[in-house]
């Protein structure tokens, strides 16, 4: 069975990575994580990824100075390990021009809120949350959409619904959607793997 070669990016714990990664484990998964990308050699993901055996990359401001160099650098890393599919999950940083014209309609992103709702630059983690708060939603609940240019803006692939509670915290209503998206994620990367293998491995 072929499986999609699934690319990740992300920035800080890496919950999202891991639950996805898990899912590749099933005997159903039609995907596989071949690669994991970090801005930050001490992130959770990258800790998770190593000790998991799938193959990481650390690459930042640091390690690429000129945002074209790392650009070009992560478009390769990409293409190197034969990616078929960017999953961002918690990845905080922009991606560079080369990278979404390699990819272009293969990069997906997680965003803890129902977009277009609670989007754009400046909300993620703790300040999308605040915001559902502060707006007095009903429901909440994570987004799975295309990257584009612009953060947050990019089609809707699948949402799932949780309510916001009258006595909801940041913390509380952050638990329950970051559940949300461990199930959202894995269940939309199988049906786009099922749909459109676009690259395989054996
Ligand atoms: C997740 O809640 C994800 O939706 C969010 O960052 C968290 C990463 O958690 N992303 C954004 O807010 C993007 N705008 P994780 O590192 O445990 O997967």
């Amino acid at each position: 069975m072929s499986r999609l070669r699934v690319a990740v990016l992300a920035s800080h714990y890496g919950s999202n990575l891991r639950a996805l990664h898990g899912a590749s484990l099933e005997g159903e998964a039609r995907f596989g994580i071949a690669l994991v990308i970090g801005n930050n050699s001490g992130s959770g993901a990258l800790t998770y990824a190593r000790e998991a055996g799938i193959p990481t990359v650390h690459m930042s401001g640091r390690t690429h100075p000129d945002p074209e160099e790392l650009d070009e650098a992560m478009r390769a890393a990409l293409v190197a390990h034969g990616t078929g599919l960017v999953v961002t999950a918690g990845y905080m940083k922009k991606l560079g021009p080369r990278v979404r014209q390699e990819f272009n309609g293969r990069i997906i992103n997680i965003h803890p809120a129902l977009l277009p709702l609670h989007g754009g630059k400046g909300m993620y983690g703790k300040a999308v949350h605040e915001a559902v708060l502060a707006a007095g939603d009903a429901v909440s609940g994570p987004t799975v959409h295309f990257v584009t240019e612009e953060y947050d803006a990019g089609g809707v692939i699948a949402q799932s619904e949780v309510p916001v509670l009258p006595d909801d915290t940041v913390e509380s209503l952050a638990e329950r959607v970051l559940a949300a998206e461990h199930l959202l994620l894995p269940a939309v990367v199988q049906i786009i793997a099922t749909r459109a293998p676009a690259s395989a491995d054996r």
